[in-house]
């Protein structure tokens, strides 16, 4: 029986699609347990291109079962308008995919709340402004979270949305930049503030619960099929000896617990989500597979020691151009640099990796040199350990090794011995420094254009 982790190793986007869209004809179902829809995952496929956001890789091979599991926060209209543009383009979608009950609720006051706290703010994170940090917020404080399986009884619904709306209303208020400057021009209450903003103009940042109610009780019919307990589906499987995938979103460095603290996404990206996010014990997994990029990106705030700046004809820029660094949710250019050793090292010790998938290593073919970070300077010491406060990350100096580029085009490369002695090189330099084995090189996005390393 093979229980399979695929998790980023890397502030995401290391190719966690492709991995997992190359395994899924070794397993039965895919299995989505951490983030939401700020994930983007591309595969190419035959020729043609999926990008998933919130539903897992899975579902475009409608043969597997796919499963958005309890630690996901779904937003209703996403999830449909993805199954939708999957129809359009051919791909069957019905009760191959399922969603558990359990999985938290994304309301548009979610979207507003998090627009509001990003908004100019010191504490801005640079989210992917789809609602995760707070729906995550809600379902630690208990109070004002609803789980999908409430969606399927509008009274129920009704009842809870009620006081929640109402919360939420005030919140969005205080949160307004207008409601506080009115508050200090008036020098009066927050509530009169609240009143010359409503006065003047209709308030986005008002929800009426009757519409809400409508809206969502709408949403949970059209999901109905797919919504079940998963945690016992996948129990089940388990009993009847199904080989399970798990798909994280993000990367291991965004782990709201073991990442970059506070620039994180708000689940667990790492291997550690799969317990809490499914239900499935760790213990179950028999393979991880780390997946990493050759070089690095990261999207939004956040320290990145190996970052290349080197302005519009620099190395950064031409890796951004020939890897298409540029964000699947967003668009936003993704921040590109070396690859760092120190920063791997540390993830795929905290995922206790068996084996790694290089990606996108023919993007530094143009490159004539190429560093790997072994260590970095912190307050004049050399140290090999990886700070995970973003505070102290931030003070950190790369210290670099220098290996030579290859110069040639890679992406017809089929095994390991059409790769020049260079690109070879590099590969086991990596693997020395992780202490990992590559077991998987990939050299373009097409399924073909990937060398398994026995
Ligand atoms: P994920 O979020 O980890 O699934 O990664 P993304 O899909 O956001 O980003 C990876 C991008 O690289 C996608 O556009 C893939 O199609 C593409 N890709 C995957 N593997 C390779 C590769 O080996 N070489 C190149 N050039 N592109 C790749
Ligand atoms: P995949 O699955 C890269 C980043 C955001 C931001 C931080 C918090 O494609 O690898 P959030 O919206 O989650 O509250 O934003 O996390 N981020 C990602 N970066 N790839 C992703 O997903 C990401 N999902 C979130 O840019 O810095
Ligand atoms: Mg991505």
């Amino acid at each position: 029986m093979a229980c399979t982790s695929v998790v980023g190793l890397q502030w995401g986007d290391e190719a966690k699609g492709k991995i997992v869209d190359l395994l899924t004809d070794h397993h039965d179902i895919v299995v989505r347990y951490n983030g939401g829809a700020n994930a983007g995952h591309t595969v190419v496929c035959e020729g043609r291109t999926f990008k998933l956001s919130l539903l897992p890789t899975g579902v475009i091979r409608p043969h597997i079962r796919s499963v958005i599991a309890n630690g996901v926060v779904v937003y209703p209209p996403r999830f449909l308008e993805e199954v939708a543009g999957l129809r359009k383009a051919g791909v069957p979608v019905g009760e191959n995919l399922v969603v558990s009950d359990h999985a938290h609720v994304i309301f548009p006051y979610h979207l507003a709340e998090e627009q509001l706290s990003e908004q100019g703010s010191s504490g801005a994170i640079g989210t992917t402004g789809r609602g995760i940090g707070p729906s995550y917020a809600d379902k630690a404080g208990r109070i004002a979270a609803v789980r999908i399986g409430e969606l399927l009884q509008p009274e129920h619904l009704r009842e809870r949305l009620e006081p929640i709306v109402a919360r939420k209303n005030r919140l969005l208020r205080a949160l307004s930049p207008e409601a506080q400057k009115f508050d200090l021009d008036l020098g009066g209450s927050l509530l009169s503030g609240m009143v010359r903003v409503r006065a003047a103009q209709p308030d986005p940042l008002h929800f009426d619960v009757d519409d809400l109610c409508r809206e969502y009780a709408a949403y949970g019919e059209q999901m109905r099929p797919h919504i079940t307990d998963t945690t016992q589906l996948l129990h089940e499987a388990l009993r009847h000896k199904k080989r399970i995938l798990f798909e994280a979103a993000q990367g291991s460095l965004l782990d709201v617990d073991h990442g970059t603290y506070p620039y994180v996404t708000s689940s667990n990206s790492t291997v550690a989500g799969v317990w809490t996010g499914s239900g499935v014990p760790a213990r179950r997994l028999t393979r991880i597979i780390g997946v990493i990029k050759a070089y690095s990106t990261r999207v939004g705030r956040g320290p990145f020691p190996t970052e290349l700046n080197d302005g519009k004809e620099g190395i950064g820029e031409r890796i951004r151009r020939t890897g298409r660094e540029y964000g699947t949710v967003t668009g936003r250019p993704r921040r590109c640099g070396w690859f760092d050793a120190v920063a791997v090292r540390y993830s795929a010790a905290i995922n206790d990796v068996d084996e790694l998938a290089l990606m996108l290593l023919d993007v530094l073919s143009e490159v004539s040199e190429i560093m790997i970070c072994t260590g970095y300077r912190l307050k004049g010491e050399l140290i090999d350990t990886f700070p995970t406060d973003a505070y102290v990350l931030e003070q950190c100096e790369p210290v670099y090794e220098k290996l030579p580029g290859w110069g040639t085009d890679l992406s017809t490369a089929r095994r390991v011995s059409d790769l020049p002695a260079h690109a070879r090189r590099y590969v086991d330099r990596l693997s020395e420094l992780l202490q990992r084995p590559v077991t998987i090189v990939s050299v373009g996005p097409d399924r073909s254009q990937t060398i398994q390393c026995s």
